[in-house]
């Protein structure tokens, strides 16, 4: 349980005079956008819309899935996507209650103001995908208990230093990926205008946490480095890698089915084999460093790929993470 700060502690906060935090606070403000001001809510969703293109989605590239009626394809992109807004905006409301806990817990000037600013953009971002959501107009799918059970953990844990490198670090360095993937295929404006405002707070948000880690790494001695390093990179790693496969396709061929596709099941199998030609292209891609995930660029920004740490990993020689290092040198 949180204990009660007194009056004493809040009297003379330190401030730890780091450039950067302390800038993000301002920013806050001067990048600040508003809800109903900056964001055209009258723009309509038509029940027949094309949100996104179907390529954003898993197996949406797939030519048994583009051979499939427009319909059919509308519907299951659209439930996809649906989804996924819906874990975003329980994600927002999950960040929300975090950065308002790091407000209660850190001591330091500079970071109680950066978790108070944080807070209300997540419940704005909260907000505009509710919102969104409704328009839509469906009851979305409801969230995968591996997503609730990541969240669970995060809404109970209460150290600094955990809470930051899951939001902040990890979660938030995540969702950059998932918002740049989501903006270059979005085709409704509504949709593109809310996500862009919204990458806009969270490269914010993700600079936080990047920078505290840093700031950890920095005065915390090799075995402490090393420690930190083997619980999040494989995290990272995991996250930047994962692709499309057998879950992901449940949900598909479940989607097919309720738009009526009678057979969807018997597609599983090639649509699973489409997708992986294309998931061997994609990896390809990445270790050739074309686009390094921003998961990696947060890990290697944060000091977790320094070489002492890799060699004592054993992870000097990953692909992408040398694809990362290379990029950063070019
Ligand atoms: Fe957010
Ligand atoms: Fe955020």
């Amino acid at each position: 349980m949180l204990r009660a700060m007194r009056t004493r502690e809040l009297l003379h906060l330190h401030n730890t005079g780091h450039q950067g935090i302390n800038a993000l606070f301002s920013k806050a403000h001067s990048a600040d956008w508003d809800i109903d001001r900056d964001v055209d809510w009258t723009v309509p969703i038509g029940p027949q819309e094309v949100l996104i293109d179907d390529a954003w989605s898993a197996f949406g590239r797939t030519a048994t899935f583009q051979a499939l009626p427009e319909a059919v394809r509308r519907y299951a992109t659209s439930r996809g996507l649906g989804r996924m807004l819906n874990i975003l905006q329980v994600g927002e409301s999950v960040a929300q209650d975090v950065c308002a806990k790091i407000a209660l817990l850190v001591r330091e000037e500079d970071y109680r103001n950066h978790a108070a600013a944080q807070a209300m953009d997540e419940a704005r971002h909260h907000l505009a995908y509710r919102r969104f959501i409704e328009k839509m107009g469906a009851e979305p799918e409801d969230i995968d208990a591996g997503t609730e059970t990541m969240f669970d953990a995060l809404l109970a844990a209460d150290a600094p230093l955990e809470l930051i490198a899951t939001e902040q670090f990890f979660l938030e360095s995540v969702a950059m990926d998932i918002f740049e993937s989501l903006r270059t295929h979005a085709r409704h404006p509504l949709l593109r205008d809310i996500l862009t405002l919204i990458t806009r707070d969270e490269s914010r948000h993700m600079g936080f946490g990047v920078l505290y880690v840093a700031e950890w790494m920095r005065t915390h001695g090799l075995a402490e480095r090393v420690s930190f390093a083997r619980r999040w990179l494989g995290q990272m790693l995991f996250a930047a890698t994962d692709q499309p496969g057998p879950i992901m396709l449940g949900r598909l061929l479940r989607r097919l089915r309720e738009a009526g596709v009678d057979d969807a099941d018997a597609l599983g199998p090639r649509l699973l084999r489409e997708q992986q030609a294309i998931n061997v292209a994609e990896r390809a891609a990445a270790v050739s460093g074309q686009r390094i995930p921003q998961v990696m660029k947060s890990a290697r920004r944060a000091g977790l790929l320094e070489a002492d740490i890799l060699d004592a990993l054993g992870l000097a020689e990953h692909p992408l993470i040398r694809a990362t290092l290379h990029a950063s040198q070019a």
